[in-house]
């Protein structure tokens, strides 16, 4: 019997499901980009009771964080003046058994100041109502049969949020303020976590939870743009999705919200905001509980198409419009509105199994007319990659590439075009998204890379350039999500 289908009188209260939804959009991501020896996915622990015993003990937060100086050894760094800072979960890849278990890792951020003659290494823990909670009373099992009890003695007011993780992505809202830059950790499943980056005296903290009154989720891919922050929500029992605006970001207050019904079951994992509309993909997820085999009884219905959906913001209106094929999109690259069409790039899936971890995204640009018929340009050179993770670089985009489910290197695309294969010296993957920062008016591809005994380094790269630069941080590195660099100065 399908644990779903035992579950779903409390499952539809129903935040542990939506938990399983989002854990397919983005575990799965991070899943296809590492290449571990994760062979078994699915919800259904049940051989970790030892290991679940262990975590019981209460710990301290401090002992796995790490703050480090270290002198550099390419003048290049010594010009940058900044942070990066890449946030994931807090898992070993190598040793997860399953999709839920990476995802529901705890946010831990591992980044690096520029300070001159020297850089300093920090990994920093969210500290997540969850995670202090668990700091003092011990760990809560990580078994998916115990999360929505977890959920209802949350609801009850009795144990923190344990969806609440911190560990998707993180949002500048370039703002300064008595406490710091306006720096949030960011969780689809719950509120987002104000975080302190000291420039002065080097390292990471958790300033506090912001709780922001009409907003119960705040998307992993929430925006800073033109002076509002915008955001999404959903339900996945109602097929509603909930478009947030922000007009002052600074103090979380008037909250304008749109509801936009959706044809299918909204996952959605990214969005774009152009001057005239949000825009939204309706994937073709459906509910099928027919097959017991599967864990999720979700499917992607390769039989019927995606629709894009327009939301005017000034008209309150949405426009649906059906794509030819069906297809998702995890991360836009961009979306352009010109002569009345609109143009979006991004790598599109065109079928998502949730019992495989062999997807791939497929670089494209789709056009919409202004009468409403959809046009899906490819480049055959594109097609063969595996492309995702998208970064904007003037009319640049930089994605990551995976061979055999590790990141192997970038390439460099303006428009469909490809300008420049960029790939990593053998031995050296990604942890996870990098960041494109200028230095003396050169673009430069930044991150943070792991070698095969999981020692970490600090990878600086030239986008148009051979410029290399490793910098070892003598330190173990685990995978992350998404990543941000910061100036220094604003
Ligand atoms: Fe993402």
């Amino acid at each position: 019997m399908n644990i779903f289908l035992l579950l779903s009188p409390l499952l539809t209260l129903s935040l542990s499901f939506c938990l399983s939804l989002f854990s397919i959009a983005h575990g799965w991501r991070l899943l296809s980009s590492f290449g571990h020896s994760v062979k078994k996915i699915g919800f259904a622990e049940t051989n970790n009771w030892r290991k679940t015993f262990d975590e019981l003990r209460p710990f301290r937060i401090e002992s796995r964080e790490v703050l480090k100086t270290i002198p550099i050894n390419d003048t290049t760094l010594s010009k940058i003046r900044g942070f990066y800072g890449l946030i994931g979960p807090d898992v070993n890849a190598s040793k997860v058994s399953t999709l839920y278990e990476l995802f529901t890792g705890d946010g831990l951020i591992q980044g690096v100041f520029f300070n001159g003659d020297n850089i300093t290494f920090a990994k920093h823990f969210v500290r997540t109502e969850k995670l202090i909670f668990e700091s003092i009373h011990g760990r809560f099992s990580k078994n998916i049969m115990m999360t929505p009890i977890y959920v209802l003695l949350n609801k009850m007011g009795w144990l923190p949020n344990v969806l609440g993780l911190a560990n998707t992505a993180l949002l500048d809202l370039q703002q300064k303020t008595d406490t710091g830059r306006h720096i949030y950790a960011l969780f689809e499943r719950d509120s987002p976590y104000q975080i302190h980056v000291d420039f002065e005296n080097p390292g990471i903290s958790t300033v506090k939870k912001r709780n922001i009154p009409g907003i119960a989720h705040f998307s992993g891919h929430s925006k800073y743009e033109c002076g509002q922050v915008h955001t999404v929500d959903y339900d996945v029992m109602t097929n509603h999705l909930y478009y947030f605006r922000l007009n002052d970001a600074r103090k979380n207050r008037d909250v304008s919200k749109s509801v936009i019904s959706t044809r299918y079951i909204p996952i959605i994992h990214d969005f774009a905001v152009t001057s005239k509309n949000a825009v939204f993909l309706d994937a073709p997820f459906v509910w099928d509980f027919t097959n017991t085999v599967k864990k999720i009884p979700v499917i992607f219905d390769h039989t019927n198409p995606a629709y894009i959906c327009l939301y005017d913001s000034s008209r309150k209106t949405t426009r649906r419009i059906r794509c030819p094929d069906p297809f998702y999109i995890f991360h836009y690259a961009d979306v352009l509105e010109k002569d009345g069409n609109l143009e979006i790039y991004a790598p599109l899936y065109d079928r998502l199994d949730f019992s495989s971890l062999d997807i791939s995204g497929k670089y494209r640009r789709v056009r919409v007319s202004p009468s409403g018929q959809v046009v899906i340009k490819k480049n055959s050179a594109l097609e063969r990659l595996n492309l995702d993770f998208p970064r904007k670089w003037g009319s640049y985009v930089v994605l990551r590439a995976i061979e055999e489910r590790a990141i192997t290197g970038f390439v460099v695309c303006k428009g469909l075009d490809i300008i420049r294969r960029i790939r990593l010296p053998a031995g050296r993957h990604f942890c996870g998204e990098p960041a494109l920062v200028e230095i003396e008016g050169e673009p430069f591809i930044m991150g943070l890379a792991y070698d095969g005994d999981s020692l970490g380094y600090l990878v600086v790269l030239g986008i148009f350039t051979e410029k290399y630069i490793e910098q070892s941080l003598g330190v173990p590195l685990t995978i992350g999500f998404h990543s941000l660099f910061l100036y220094d100065q604003l």
